[in-house]
């Protein structure tokens, strides 16, 4: 037929490729999967070291991080699962271990007991040696016959290179900090047992050093006690309700956003506590591990929602606001992880009624603060898928969602947060923090302090008997 438009100047190969590289021998498809199944084993196992130290780690900005970072490998993870299982391949042998030498990697820095060596471990040694692998895979094959893993390999590359940069911030402010840790030994361990890796070295980089383990003879355990930085000098104080000055009519809106600031960032707690379920539920199809974390980087977001409130209105929230870890602590030490489960599906279902998660995006919209009703018009959005993934991964342990809740509310009602013992242990006074906050934000706002709203006094020991019914995290 003809046509019109001459076709001698569009790109051929449907733009993606050069006939130079579409003609490359590159790798079969044996050898390809040999590799994506490193990489994800790789991404699996840094899923695993991330997840298992965001309780566990005081850094708040690291805490943030890691629950991010977690969440990116899952969904690589993924995608490489995906693959694998394009490629001819069941059975998928997912599950096994690709090279026994990236095992005592991973069961190294896992166990390691610093963070400055997970820092090291992950971004300074993994990630790159990862990105290497596969910037080398495109390199070498054909990306015409192997197009459906060359685009996997380059939407991982970017995340890849955003993790190694925020590794490298991290590793430079340790060092300007004047650390003596001598990082040469631990560096040395981990890279002989990458170059010891058969199929992702070639031959002439390939070595076969007998690897000595330094801390992971004895088996990991995971520690599920969470820790906080400076920044949360108070971590026992239960000394202000914020669900009961939200649902008082008698205070304005725009103070109302301050208490929403103050949950959204108290909701630190949830990732600490997801973690610790993802960490010791095993044996679970992968897409559960994908959403619980995609639900941990939510509620992660969903703190850095309120951080980002404060800082919005120049409140220094370190010292304003006393963030608790009474929930992620009583639930890590107290429950199981499948009550932990059951607690957060119980809290979660309760968020969707009027009273719930819409009534915290009307005050943020009837607030002046416009920042809060972003916010929360998101976090109902978040919360809403949240709830389809408790009803996928945990309501199917019961026979109907009724006997799900009515386990969830037993668990929440067997947990232990007693107010009196705290301030008997030392650990708190329960200081109501609320004037502190109402002035700093009175000044932002350049208005005076209200008296009756400074007043403002009802902790969570005046309604105790509410405290199990009102949540405090989602
Ligand atoms: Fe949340
Ligand atoms: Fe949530």
């Amino acid at each position: 037929m003809n046509t019109s438009i001459s076709f001698n100047n569009i790109p051929p190969l449907a733009g993606a490729f050069t006939f130079e590289e579409s003609q490359r021998q590159g790798l079969s498809v044996e050898e390809c999967v040999k590799r994506l199944k490193c990489y994800h084993y790789i991404l699996k196992r840094s899923h695993q070291v991330l997840n298992n130290r965001i309780a566990s780690e005081p850094i708040y900005e690291l805490k943030m991080a890691f629950s991010l970072h977690s969440h990116y490998c899952a969904e690589h993870v993924s995608a490489f699962r995906k693959r694998v299982g394009e490629m001819r391949e069941p059975p998928l042998g997912l599950d096994s271990i690709p090279d026994e030498n990236l095992e005592v990697l991973f069961d190294e820095i896992i166990a390691s007991p610093s963070t400055i060596e997970l820092l090291i471990g992950l971004y300074e040694v993994t990630f790159p040696f990862l990105k290497n692998s596969l910037l080398e895979h495109l390199e070498i094959t054909n990306p015409l016959a192997d197009h459906p893993s060359v685009r996997i390999i380059k939407f991982t590359l970017l995340e890849i290179e955003e993790m190694i940069a925020f590794g490298k911030s991290c590793l430079e402010e340790i060092a300007n900090s004047n650390n003596s840790y001598n990082k040469t030994d631990w560096i040395n361990l981990l890279n002989d047992c990458l170059r010891n890796v058969t199929d992702l070295n070639d031959q002439g980089d390939q070595s076969n050093t007998t690897i000595s383990r330094k801390y992971s003879i004895e088996p990991y355990k995971f520690d599920g006690v969470p820790n906080r930085d400076e920044r949360f000098p108070d971590p026992f104080n239960m000394g202000v309700n914020a669900e009961a000055f939200l649902y008082d009519e008698a205070f304005p809106p725009e103070t109302k956003s301050l208490m929403m600031f103050y949950k959204r960032l108290r909701e630190i707690d949830v990732p600490e506590m997801m973690s610790s379920i993802i960490a010791e539920t095993p044996k679970k199809p992968w897409e559960y591990y994908k959403d619980m974390t995609r639900q941990l980087w939510d509620e992660a977001r969903h703190a850095m929602m309120g951080e980002v409130g404060f800082v919005n209105l120049g409140i220094n929230w370190p010292k304003e606001v006393m963030i608790n870890h009474t929930w992620s602590l009583a639930l890590n030490t107290q429950l199981t992880p499948k009550e932990r489960h059951a607690v957060l599906y119980f809290i979660e279902q309760g968020l969707m009624p009027k009273t719930g998660k819409r009534f915290e995006w009307e005050i943020g919209k009837k607030s002046k603060n416009s920042l809060s009703a972003l916010f929360q018009d998101y976090d109902w959005a978040d919360e809403v898928l949240h709830a389809r993934i408790g009803r996928d991964w945990y309501v199917p342990n019961f026979e109907n969602s009724k006997e799900a809740i009515k386990y969830g509310d037993e668990c929440w009602s067997k947990v232990l947060m007693d107010w009196n013992q705290y301030i008997n242990e030392g650990k708190t006074k329960h200081h109501n923090w609320w004037p502190g906050l109402y002035r700093a934000a009175c000044k932002s706002w350049g208005i005076e302090p209200n008296q009756e709203i400074l007043k403002f006094d009802l902790s969570y020991e005046t309604i105790r008997a509410d405290l199990k019914t009102i949540s405090s995290s989602g």
